[in-house]
């Protein structure tokens, strides 16, 4: 590790210069804690810099006056997620999704949902990007123009930091996305660079012709190859500018610490309204180097840990929740109570999906094994789809161990969750296919790729089972709100012409309001499954030993079978146990002979006898209270 030069910006240095500028003894206290990492941190990204160190000193100085401005009732928070800080890890712990105008209409709608999403259960709510961003195509709002206005058609920023103080009163931790790896063109900082404004032309990654660009991508990934090849774009005055994701969305260049401290300002100003977890958004990309993909780079976990530091100084409660969706030993990479503390969990979200196409349950139960694991302090959020695409990022080396080849496998999911595939029962749609490399990607809502759309007798069934899993292998389980009613794909992004090119829109529809009006309606797919999910809600919520993260995987010994136990006290544990195949199947008496053979079915409350073997309906999934002898 490079040494650590005693200058007038090291560690002792700027703690000396807070105590004698009478900052606030609890800020002093978090400083002398973190400090010493970030310090550390600044050396190993930015210690060739003449600048470097000195950027530390004024990120500590807006480190110092943010926790000034914290609003009582959040320093109240960040002692109380002191003094618990596992309050993650519970089974009560619910989240749930949407985005604000189309859920609700704006931010006041979202509030007045505040008693059905106590009714859910929620405790944690990811309002989709709300913040300012380009007219007409925006990618959802992940292109932001500023991250300190609100998009005026949604609301503003008080009536955010209101809504966040209402959210939290009925025990709802706010949610927001942290879109730190690229601005919309129009931010300040994007218009300045392009100007060449002192400051600022290093904020973004600009080059005067193509030599550095063709350098760059020949190890880069297309990702979003329907809006342009390669990672560059190019500018009206012919220069080109590094836009990972769509051409309006431009990567900022953090081997400028400048950009450090200006996005570490942003993060500080949403953690002042009132926002608990902060999900960083595609943070395989934030750090580039020539030669290399340019995707999950060291420096990337650098980063994330010098704002992690910078945080637990000025806004010690919040959480960050890792967005990747890379090779699944790179997602666990960014999580750990230093980096992110939670993550989605995209690989037990693409195999589920897989298990039920394949009626194969194996992938699956091989990655609750040995890819299940987790630091301790930390949880996976799980989810059964989310706003955008499922990509089969499971491991080929995992996969070749049950004879199974990545790539046709890869293909096969695909054509089958578009309806390509002979016998499918989904409805989905395909995402930025790239017909240079046979890739791409599935959209779709629950209900529409599990085969209530196509009219499946199993669709209802996979919904549910689909859930039961994201709810039962511990974390934070993450409903798409929408998909407890059962709603469909939603095909008239086709007619508008901001969204048509973006497939996505189909599994983001408006709040499906008939679907609601039916959900006490037993005589409907949205009543049907609105009671069977909100049974297991409520029956998680009830059943400590589904919180947590310990997992231990069960054999079942029957293919189409995804087993596992998750331990209690004394000698009791949950097993869980889902049949992916489309008849019922058995397991059988010996294979069960490790637990006692009284047992309780959590879901329908009734005592089961696991002496003679247990029965799994198609598509069915149990939850025994069992104890282990
Ligand atoms: C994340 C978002 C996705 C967006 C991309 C670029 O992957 O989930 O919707 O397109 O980042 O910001």
């Amino acid at each position: 590790m490079t040494q650590l030069n005693p200058g007038p910006h090291d560690v002792s240095r700027i703690l000396g210069d807070l105590n004698s500028a009478g900052a606030d003894r609890e800020f002093i206290a978090h400083a002398e804690l973190h400090l010493p990492r970030l310090h550390e941190l600044f050396v190993r990204l930015y210690g060739e810099r003449a600048d470097g160190l000195e950027r530390l000193a004024s990120v500590v100085d807006l480190a110092r006056r943010s926790w000034t401005e914290r609003p009582r009732a959040l320093k109240a928070l960040d002692r109380e997620r002191d003094s618990s800080p596992d309050w993650f890890e519970s089974e009560r712990m619910l989240g749930g999704v949407c985005y604000v105008d189309r859920y609700a209409g704006g931010l006041s709608g979202i509030r007045d949902q505040i008693p059905y999403f106590r009714e859910l259960g929620l405790t944690y709510l990811h309002l989709m990007p709300l913040f300012e961003s380009p007219e007409g195509n925006s990618d959802g709002g992940y292109a932001v123009s500023s991250y300190r206005r609100v998009n005026p058609a949604l609301g503003t920023m008080e009536e955010l930091a209101a809504l966040a103080a209402d959210l939290r009163r009925a025990g709802i931790s706010l949610v927001v996305d942290f879109i730190f790896n690229h601005t919309s063109n129009e931010h300040e900082w994007a218009q300045k660079a392009v100007a060449g404004e002192p400051g600022y032309e290093d904020f973004y990654l600009i080059y005067p012709d193509r030599e550095m660009p063709d350098a760059f991508e020949r190890t880069t990934r297309e990702i979003f190859p329907d809006d342009h090849a390669g990672s560059f774009v190019q500018l009206d005055d012919g220069r080109w500018i590094w836009a990972t994701f769509y051409h309006f969305q431009w990567d900022l260049n953090y081997a400028n610490p400048a950009v450090f401290e200006a996005m570490a300002g942003e993060m500080l100003f949403l953690a002042n309204q009132g926002v608990e977890i902060l999900r960083m958004d595609a943070v395989a990309f934030i750090w580039k180097r020539l030669g290399t993909t340019c995707e999950s780079l060291p420096e990337a976990h650098l980063l994330l840990q010098a704002f992690n530091a910078v945080l637990r100084m000025a806004a010690p409660g919040l959480l960050f929740k890792s967005e990747a969706i890379v090779h699944p030993d790179e997602v666990v990479s960014y999580i750990s109570p230093d980096e992110c503390q939670i993550s989605y969990n995209p690989l037990q979200m693409a195999l589920t999906w897989e298990a039920l196409a394949t009626r194969d349950g194996r992938l699956l139960q091989q990655a609750l094994e040995r890819r299940h694991a987790l630091p301790e302090g930390t949880a996976w959020v799980n989810y059964v789809r989310s706003h955008d695409d499922i990509g089969w990022t499971f491991a080929d080396e995992d996969a070749a161990e049950l004879g199974i080849e990545g790539y046709p496998h890869r293909r096969f999911l695909n054509d089958f969750y578009v309806g390509r595939a002979e016998g499918t029962f989904a409805r989905g749609v395909p995402f930025q296919e790239n017909p240079r490399t046979g890739d791409a990607r599935v959209t779709g809502t629950t209900a529409s790729l599990a085969g209530i759309e196509a009219g499946d007798a199993g669709g209802e069934d996979r919904v549910i089972l689909a859930h039961a899993l994201a709810l039962s292998t511990g974390g934070i389980p993450l409903l798409y709100l929408g998909d407890e009613v059962a709603q469909l794909n939603d095909y008239s992004y086709g007619e508008r012409p901001e969204e048509a090119g973006d497939s996505r829109w189909v599994h983001r529809p408006f709040r499906p309001e008939q679907r609601y009006a039916q959900r006490t309606d037993a005589d409907t797919p949205a009543g049907r499954v609105f009671s069977r999910l909100t049974r297991l809600l409520e029956v998680r919520r009830a059943t400590p030993e589904l919180g947590g993260n310990e997992l231990v995987a069960f054999d079942a010994r029957v293919r189409p079978v995804v087993a596992f136990l998750r331990p209690g006290e004394s000698g009791f544990a949950v097993l869980v146990a889902a049949n992916v195949a489309d008849s019922a199947v058995e397991i059988d008496a010996l294979t069960l002979s490790g637990l006692a053979p009284e047992a309780l079915d959590l879901i329908t409350g009734a005592p089961v006898w696991l002496g003679a073997g247990i029965t799994l309906a198609a598509h069915g999934v149990r939850w025994l209270r069992v104890r282990t002898r």
